[in-house]
């Protein structure tokens, strides 16, 4: 979201004339000495609580009534390497897929992309050579919409693999960029992949729209192992009643003509246990063959009881939908906080630009072109620790550093309303600092 520069630093210049208010507003607030965090996108405790009513759902005698003895759906023993059918019926609801294109596994969706990624580069996809053994110059490269997810950048990296940033807009990356890398005639071979949170994305909060959807799947890639890795993280964590929509990337896939295209992953992490939930990969029948093929060389199988003790405390689609509507009134007042404070404090003065996401787990804030680290920088010194400045960019290096992920999940709203008022005034600050050096 871009901010007009001409505003900025008209603002800005008008703050600098303010700063030693500002200042002193500051120092006051140091020797309140608060300790809050608006950093990581973490369940809060009261959200966790929701869930405590699973522990109960798999006693002694449930177990009975679900694992028959020396039959195959003894859950209590190893097998089900795809995961149970119950679970892999859940996981589809809430993926919108069919069961049969579900693979449900441990606790962490990053796991099983980090994974992916991982057999790509040592055995290949789709027959294709293994990432690692390309030769210089077709070294494998992936697409990188931005602001993004830091971890799914950290993970690329920790591979070696190049990649290059990619603008998010409000209905999902540029496509004119995304298309211009894959399709190119000279180095679209190289690109092997395309980091996608489709709805609600990590930190913007925007949906692809139905158009970036089917641009994506009909993208001409001569790679047959470029995918898109559709991490569905925020699938149902709609804030409202009235959640956004996701066009189906299996759908589009299909119609494309590019069926083995995508991989979609998703997790009860924000559902019920954050790192105690389950997660799943879809993909084509070709893809989950090939999956399933490596994870038998990795695991003799899941850790069923979760996956059953999940099925038993959710039940079904409308269950997680209940359950989440829990999760949306817990989180509601906080979005609401720090959207009202921003307004209140920074709104109508191009200080910023800032998004208002209908679900997820965070608000995207675009501050005046160099000044998001040393807003980052002041908020840690007063006691709000935010998510590093440039962490939302590939190899943390925000070109323009102005972006800032905001998670206003785990603090309370007494704490939201701390911490927001610090941060307005710490962008202020940055803000006038910025103008007095012009
Ligand atoms: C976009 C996205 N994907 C994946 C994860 C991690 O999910 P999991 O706990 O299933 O590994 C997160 C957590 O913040 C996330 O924001």
């Amino acid at each position: 979201m871009p901010l007009l520069q001409e505003s900025i630093q008209e603002s800005t210049k008008e703050a600098h004339k303010i700063q030693p208010g500002l200042l002193a507003s500051y120092r006051k607030a140091q020797e309140r000495g608060l300790k809050l965090n608006m950093a990581r996108g973490k369940p809060s405790p009261e959200q966790l609580d929701l869930s405590s009513g699973m522990l109960n759902a798999l006693g002694p005698d449930e177990l009975v009534g679900a694992c028959h003895a020396g039959q195959a759906d003894d859950r209590r023993n190893y097998g089900d390497l795809l995961g149970i059918p119950e679970a892999r019926a859940l996981m589809a609801a809430i993926m919108e897929v069919p069961p049969d294109s579900v693979i449900v596994a441990n606790n962490s969706s990053l796991s099983i992309m980090y994974d992916l990624v991982s057999r790509a580069m040592t055995h290949g996809l789709a027959g294709e050579a293994p990432w690692a053994r390309l030769p210089e110059g077709e070294r494998p490269v992936f697409v990188c919409p931005a602001p993004g997810y830091d971890r799914h950048f950290a993970a690329t990296a920790h591979f070696g693999i190049e990649m290059i940033t990619v603008a998010m807009r409000d209905d999902g990356p540029d496509m004119d960029h995304v298309e211009s890398l894959v399709e190119s005639k000279e180095h679209g071979r190289r690109v092997k992949g395309i980091w996608c949170v489709p709805k609600y994305s990590n930190p913007t909060g925007v949906t692809y729209s139905e158009e970036v959807v089917r641009r994506l799947a009909a993208l001409k890639s001569p790679a047959r192992d470029f995918r898109i890795y559709w991490d569905n993280a925020y699938a149902v964590h709609d804030l409202g009643e009235q959640g956004d929509t996701l066009f189906s990337i299996k759908q589009a896939c299909d119609e494309a003509g590019n069926p083995d295209r995508w991989y979609q992953l998703a997790s009860t992490s924000k559902i019920t246990f954050a790192g105690a939930g389950i997660a799943a990969v879809a993909s084509s029948p070709a893809n989950i063959d090939e999956i399933a093929r490596q994870l038998a060389m990795r695991t003799i199988g899941p850790d069923k009881l979760n996956q059953l003790r999940h099925v038993m405390f959710l039940r079904d689609l409308k269950g997680v939908r209940a359950h989440m509507r829990r999760h949306a009134e817990l989180l509601r007042p906080k979005f609401e906080t720090v959207l009202r404070v921003l307004a209140e404090e920074l709104g109508g003065q191009g200080l910023g630009e800032w998004t208002r996401p209908n679900g997820g787990y965070f608000i995207s804030f675009d501050g005046p072109v160099g000044t998001a680290r040393r807003v980052v920088e002041l908020c840690a010194d007063a006691g709000v620790v935010l998510t590093a400045a440039g962490a939302t960019y590939p190899g943390g290096v925000d070109p323009h550093d102005k972006n800032i992920r905001i998670a206003p999940t785990y603090p309370s709203v007494e704490e939201l309303e701390q911490a927001s008022c610090l941060f307005a005034l710490c962008v202020k600050i940055a803000a006038a600092e910025k103008a007095a050096r012009l």
